[in-house]
């Protein structure tokens, strides 16, 4: 096997790593050998003997040896057209693009089906959490009805110092961007708008569907206080970025929006950067998938895992419906806070100093948005 990797930095260079220091190994498993011919990238740095350096990712895709080409530049410009041609010149793709696929899935596996060819990309969600192919494969006798999980690191780390180490968000933020976590658009990581594009991957494989992602309702984690946190702590939740699809009666419910959990949950105890992924079907019932969902070893992993994989597993051709009924999760319990008491349906209430907190019964969004206008308050999701 014969592989191209296009994009050198910190994920790409840890697949060079992990190839170069597991190549024996692996070419045992596969019976065969394992090469990586061309390192692309934009600036050249020190690969190992044997690798041809390249600027060009033509030389990659154009290339007749090159059995595999590896997208590992991110976006949806470049990235796209380097996946399309690879496709189209038979080469199988593995990519960890997130954004790309939230966008672009539809066309990118059309091609990859009419081209006899194979796509994976397990690290574009959950970084080395083997999470897009069990769930797809090892789930198939099941019937999926909802997916939820923690699946950006970034914000699960802001919100975990601001709640172990009693930080503001802008502290935690400065944190988190010190310490490189952040994407270049830090708006991916604080909105919402990198865990939608992984629901996305998750939700079109369990539901085989695509679906417009701009129908994705996703709020990021700017409106979470410290205040919201310390409080919903005293009535037993934490709170956290949730990434939801489920299915409804008129469709499927799919959004981002920052939650609070009860505080015995697994997925509330998910801290750091790792991530988790809950899915609930009809046989197993319940299963958890928990990991490090971010990091150049982390994410190599699994594109490493996807690179073997294409000389292993047969064709998965995504031949899905497109699906207009996407909605927003609406109904739920919610959090709310003002500054003076309310006239609410509530499960819970408390006051102090001069906040008024209610956990509601469960109820429609827009039901409750009505009965808080004109008010100022803060509110939050919570799970039942
Ligand atoms: N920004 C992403 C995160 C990187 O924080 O989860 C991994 O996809």
């Amino acid at each position: 096997m014969k592989i191209g990797i296009v994009g050198l930095g910190t994920v790409g260079f840890g697949v060079v790593e992990i190839l170069t220091q597991q190549k024996e190994r692996l070419e045992k498993t596969i019976n065969q050998e394992v090469t990586i011919k061309y390192g692309c990238a934009l600036e050249e740095v020190d690969l190992p003997d044997g690798i041809i350096y390249t600027k060009d990712f033509h030389d990659v895709i154009n290339d007749d040896e090159v059995d595999v080409v590896v997208e590992l530049i991110g976006g949806t410009t470049i990235a796209k057209t380097i996946i399309l041609e690879a496709l189209k010149n038979g080469k199988h793709v593995v990519t960890a693009n997130k954004a790309l696929l939230a966008h672009h899935g539809q066309e990118i596996f059309e091609t990859a089906a009419k081209h006899n060819v194979k796509i994976y990309y397990e690290a574009s969600v959950g970084g080395g959490i083997p999470v897009v192919v069990p769930a797809k494969e090892d789930l198939v006798a099941n019937e999926i009805s909802k997916i939820e999980g923690i699946l950006n690191g970034t914000t699960n780390f802001i919100l975990t110092l601001m709640e172990t180490d009693n930080l503001d968000f802008d502290e935690a933020l400065t944190i988190a961007d010190g310490l490189g976590f952040l994407e270049a658009d830090v708006s991916l990581d604080l909105d919402g708008i990198d865990a939608a594009h992984k629901i996305y991957i998750l939700a079109m494989n369990a539901f085989e569907m695509f679906f417009d992602f701009n129908k994705i309702h996703a709020s990021g984690i700017r409106s979470v206080t410290k205040k919201d946190m310390d409080y919903a702590k005293k009535l037993g939740y934490k709170i956290k970025l949730i990434a939801q699809a489920k299915k409804l009666e008129n469709g499927y419910g799919i959004d981002v929006s920052p939650t609070l959990i009860g505080i015995k949950d697994i997925v509330a105890n998910v801290n750091q950067a790792y991530n988790v992924v809950e899915i609930t079907c009809n046989y197993l019932e319940n299963v958890i998938f928990y990991g490090k969902g971010a990091g150049r070893y982390v994410t190599a992993s699994a594109v490493v895992s996807d690179i073997i994989k294409t000389t292993k597993t047969e064709i998965w051709k995504h031949e899905y419906r497109y699906e207009e009924n996407i909605f927003p999760i609406t109904k739920s319990q919610y959090y709310v806070r003002c500054d003076h008491p309310l006239d609410l349906d509530y499960k819970t209430y408390f006051s102090f100093d001069k906040d008024h907190i209610y956990i509601t019964n469960t109820m429609e969004l827009d039901d409750l948005k009505n009965q808080l206008e004109g008010e100022t308050y803060n509110l939050f999701k919570v799970r039942d």
